[in-house]
This record gives structure tokens, sequence and C-alpha cells, in this order.
């Protein structure tokens, strides 16, 4: 399980120019077979996902999996056609709320009110997924990060400081020994950090990253 996200210098994950172009380059390095991605992260994109362009599902792209209990997110089929995925998986709990009949979108109901994040990486390693990408924000990364299912973390850092805005750490309390696996800066000032999870950091009993 790998992510990787553009930070400011200070921690915000918003409000500042992100390198977008950069990163989803560097993101195109680990070929990734399932992007796992939360809810409020593809919230904040309705409205790009709206006017975008949708040549179709790309068969060789990844899989699509989108953490949504709440059932927050209605544009999936929309997503599915945007030429980057081959196709979604919506990822719902017992409490998700009733989701359209007809809807096209597979689906797999895991925990009770939150997704079992662990038992979806098990489920999608069964089916074949060596390498998992999560795209968040912070909140879905946190809970992976306390739940020790992150292998490696990736940091675009930008050269700016944000002040009051919520911070990409604000949502984990485990301790996480990392150690440095490689360093880039890129002009004007953006530093590429990537970490690999130590081994010390996974307790007795646990595997890092299930099958993801
Ligand atoms: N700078 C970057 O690289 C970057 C990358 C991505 C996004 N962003 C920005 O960050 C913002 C969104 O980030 P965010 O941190 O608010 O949201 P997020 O990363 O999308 O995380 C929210 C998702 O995590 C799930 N989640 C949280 N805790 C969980 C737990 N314990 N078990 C299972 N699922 C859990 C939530 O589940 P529920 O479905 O139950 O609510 C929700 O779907 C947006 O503004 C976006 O534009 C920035």
């Amino acid at each position: 399980m790998v992510a990787q996200l553009a930070v400011s210098l200070d921690g915000a994950t918003t409000g500042f120019e992100a390198d977008h172009a950069r990163l989803y380059a560097l993101a195109t390095l680990w070929q990734e077979d399932v992007t796992l991605i939360g809810a409020d992260t593809l919230l904040a994109q309705e409205s790009s996902v709206r006017t975008a362009l949708r040549p179709g599902p790309r068969d060789a792209g990844p899989l699509l999996a989108v953490v949504d209990s709440r059932h927050r997110v209605h544009n999936l089929e929309a997503l599915r056609e945007l030429g980057y995925w081959s196709d979604v998986l919506a990822l719902y709990s017992e409490l998700t709320p009733a989701r359209r009949a007809d809807s096209l979108i597979r689906e797999l109901v895991t925990g009770y009110d939150h997704v079992d994040l662990a038992e979806c990486l098990d489920h999608l390693g069964r089916r074949g997924a060596k390498l998992v990408r999560v795209d968040s924000g912070g909140g879905l990364l946190g809970a992976m990060i306390d739940q020790g299912l992150v292998d490696e973390l990736c940091l675009l850092v930008h050269p700016v400081l944000i002040g009051d805005a919520p911070r990409w750490h604000d949502s984990f309390t485990r301790h996480l020994d990392l150690s440095l696996a490689n360093v880039e800066t890129f002009l004007p000032g953006v530093t590429w950090l990537r970490y690999c999870v130590a081994e010390s950091s996974v307790e007795v009993g646990e595997t890092v990253g299930g099958d993801g």
C-alpha cells in the first residue's frame, strides 16, 4: 500500500497551488492495480468530473475503489468513463444508505458503520491486486496508518506555509518509524520525499499492507 500526497511545508493538503502534473507523473511510477480513494476527495472534484471528457473505461487502467460508507458519492458511473480507470468498485458498510436498484456499479460491503479497510485490502489481494495506491487528503490515509496498512509514504512538499488549514497528519495517532528511500527536488523548490515504513513499526502478529 502506497500513499502519495501534495503538501505545504506546514502539512496542509489544500489552500495552495499544488503541482498536480508532477504529482500524477510521479504516481505513474507505481502502476497501481487499485486506486483507493475517500469520499471527501471525490466530492472535492465533483465539478471538474462533471465537465471532463469521458472517453470510456481504460482496460489497462487500475480499478478505482471508493470508500463511501455514507453513500455521498453519486457520480461513480461518470468516474468510470474518464479514461483513467478500468472499472469502479464502491466500498460500503452495513449501515450505508440504500443504493439505486439499477446501479451498474459493483459494490463490496464490509464493516458495520465504517468500511473495514483491512478486509477490503484482503478482498482486493485475493483478486490479484498487488499494489494499491491511496489518494487522500489525510482522512482515509490516517485511518490506514492507524491500522498499520501503509507500506510506503511519499510527500511532494511545496515551499509555502498555509497557516490555519487541516493537516494531512491530523487524523492518526500511531507512531511509525520511516526509512528514507529517495529525495528529489524539482523547480521551483518542490521536494519529493519517499519513505518506506520501517519493519520496527509493525506490531507482533501484524503484517504490513495485508494483501495490498
Ligand atoms: N494534496 C493532496 O495530495 C490531496 C489528495 C487528495 C485529496 N486532497 C484534498 O483533501 C480533501 C479531502 O481529504 P479528507 O482528508 O477530508 O478526506 P479523504 O482523504 O477523502 O478521507 C475521507 C474518507 O475516509 C474514510 N474514512 C475515514 N476514517 C475511516 C475509518 N476509520 N475507517 C474507514 N473509512 C474511513 C471516510 O469514510 P466515510 O465514507 O465513512 O465518511 C471517507 O470516505 C479535499 O479537499 C481534497 O481536494 C488533497
